[in-house]
C-alpha cells in the first residue's frame, strides 16, 4: 500500500517552500518520515488547477490536503487536476463539500447542533423579505438566532451582522442578513443560513450572554488573512477560524478576547475515531474534555474519513452541542498543540 503524502499550499513569495502558516507541520511531517507536495493556493482560486497542481509528482498516489479553505467547486477541480496526474485526493469533492458546508452535514447532526435553515443564492444577492419570513417560520418564528453562510459567519461583527435578538422582527432579521450578505461579499458561501441561538457556556464560568460577550469569540476567517501575503483573503482563502491571536488579550464587547467566549473543542476524526481532542483555535490555551459519545456515531454516519467538529458545552451543563463540522484538511490547528500524532495518523490511514 503506498503511503499518503500531504499536499500544502505553497509560500507565494517563495514557491519551493511551504506557506509560511503551515510551515511548522510540513516539518513535523517530515520528522515523522512523512512527504509533503505543494500547491499554488491562489492559482486553485482562480480556476486554473492543472496550473495550481504543477509542482505535485506525477504519479503521486494517495493524498490528503492540508490548507486554506477551498469553495467546493475549486476543491472538485483540484481534485481532477490531480487525478490527471497519476494522484488521488483520500477526500473526495462531494465528502469535501459534505463537511465543509452546513447544508451537507445537518441532515447527519440535527438534534446535535443548533436548528437551521438555509436560502441558497447565486451570488452576493440578499434573500427578499419573503424568502426570509419563510427562513423564519421554519425556524419556529420568534427567539434569538445566529446568520451565517454555508461556511462562515461575521461572529466579529456580532451586532451588525451576526446575531438577531428576535426572530419574529422581521425588518431587523432583514437589516443583519443584509448587513452579513455585503460583508461577505463575493465570498459568500452557498448561501444565507440561520440557526436558532443557543446558551452556551463561556469560558469565565458563566451563561451566553449574546447581547453582551458572545461576539468575542474571535476574530471570524471570513477576511482574517487567508495566506497574508498573496492577497488571497477571503473565507475561500482563509483556513478557517484562527487570527493567529492566542486569544488571552480577554475584554468583552466587540473586540477580540476570551472573556464570555462560548467553550468550544474542536475533535478532529479519522475513520470515525478521535485522533486529536483540544480546544478551539479561537481560545487555544482552553482545556476541553467533551463526551464524544454521541458526536462519534453521528461522524461515522457522515461518512467522510477526515473531519472536525467543533463542540460546544450547554450554559445549562445539560450536554455538549455541535456548532460546526469541518473538513479536517481546512479546520486549523490551534497554537500551542502538538500535531504529530495527526499527521502520522494521515500518512498511515
Ligand atoms: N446557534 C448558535 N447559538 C449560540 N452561539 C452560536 C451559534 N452558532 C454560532 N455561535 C457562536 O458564534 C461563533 C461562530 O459561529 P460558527 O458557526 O462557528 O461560525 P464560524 O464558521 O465563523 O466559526 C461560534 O463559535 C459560537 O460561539
Ligand atoms: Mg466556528
Amino acid at each position: 500500500m503506498p503511503v499518503p503524502a500531504i499536499i500544502f499550499p505553497a509560500d507565494p513569495l517563495n514557491p519551493r517552500r511551504p506557506d509560511p502558516h503551515f510551515a511548522w507541520e510540513a516539518r513535523l511531517l517530515r520528522e515523522s518520515g512523512g512527504e509533503h507536495h505543494l500547491v499554488d493556493h491562489d492559482a486553485l482560486l482562480a480556476g486554473q488547477a492543472a496550473e495550481a497542481v504543477r509542482r505535485v509528482p506525477r504519479d503521486s498516489g494517495p493524498l490528503w490536503y492540508r490548507g486554506w479553505m477551498l469553495p467546493s467547486t475549486r476543491y472538485a477541480d483540484f481534485a481532477v487536476a490531480l487525478t490527471a496526474r497519476g494522484g488521488n485526493l483520500l477526500t473526495s469533492a462531494p465528502g469535501y463539500a459534505a463537511a465543509h458546508e452546513l447544508p451537507g452535514w445537518y441532515g447527519v447532526f440535527e438534534g446535535a447542533t443548533p436548528a437551521s435553515t438555509w436560502i441558497p443564492s447565486d451570488g452576493p444577492v440578499a434573500p427578499g423579505p419573503q424568502e426570509l419570513a419563510a427562513a423564519v417560520a421554519r425556524l419556529g418564528g420568534s427567539g434569538p438566532a445566529i446568520v451565517k453562510d454555508y461556511v462562515k459567519s461575521r461572529k466579529h461583527e456580532w451586532h451588525e451582522a451576526c446575531y438577531v435578538p428576535e426572530l419574529a422582527d422581521l425588518p431587523a432579521v432583514g437589516r443583519v442578513v443584509r448587513r452579513f450578505v455585503e460583508l461577505q461579499g463575493e465570498f459568500l458561501a452557498g448561501g444565507v443560513v440561520l440557526r436558532r441561538y443557543e446558551e452556551f457556556e463561556h469560558a469565565d464560568g458563566s451563561a451566553g450572554n449574546a447581547d453582551a460577550a458572545a461576539g468575542t469569540d474571535g476574530i471570524g476567517g471570513s477576511d482574517s488573512g487567508g495566506s497574508g501575503s498573496s492577497g488571497s483573503s477571503g473565507s475561500s482563502g482563509s483556513s478557517d477560524d484562527s487570527d493567529g491571536s492566542d486569544g488571552s488579550d480577554g475584554g468583552k464587547g466587540d473586540g477580540p478576547g476570551t472573556d464570555g467566549r462560548a467553550v468550544e473543542a474542536r475533535v478532529w476524526w479519522l475513520d470515525g475515531r478521535p485522533i486529536l481532542v483540544g480546544p478551539h483555535p479561537d481560545a487555544p490555551r482552553q482545556n476541553v474534555e467533551p463526551d464524544l459519545t454521541e458526536v462519534g456515531a453521528l461522524v461515522r454516519r457522515l461518512g467522510c474519513r477526515f473531519v472536525t467538529t467543533d463542540l460546544a458545552s450547554r450554559a445549562d451543563g445539560s450536554g455538549w452541542r455541535v456548532v460546526e463540522v469541518g473538513d479536517g484538511q481546512v479546520s486549523d490547528l490551534p497554537r500551542g498543540i502538538d500535531p504529530s500524532g495527526l499527521l502520522t495518523s494521515l500518512i498511515t490511514a
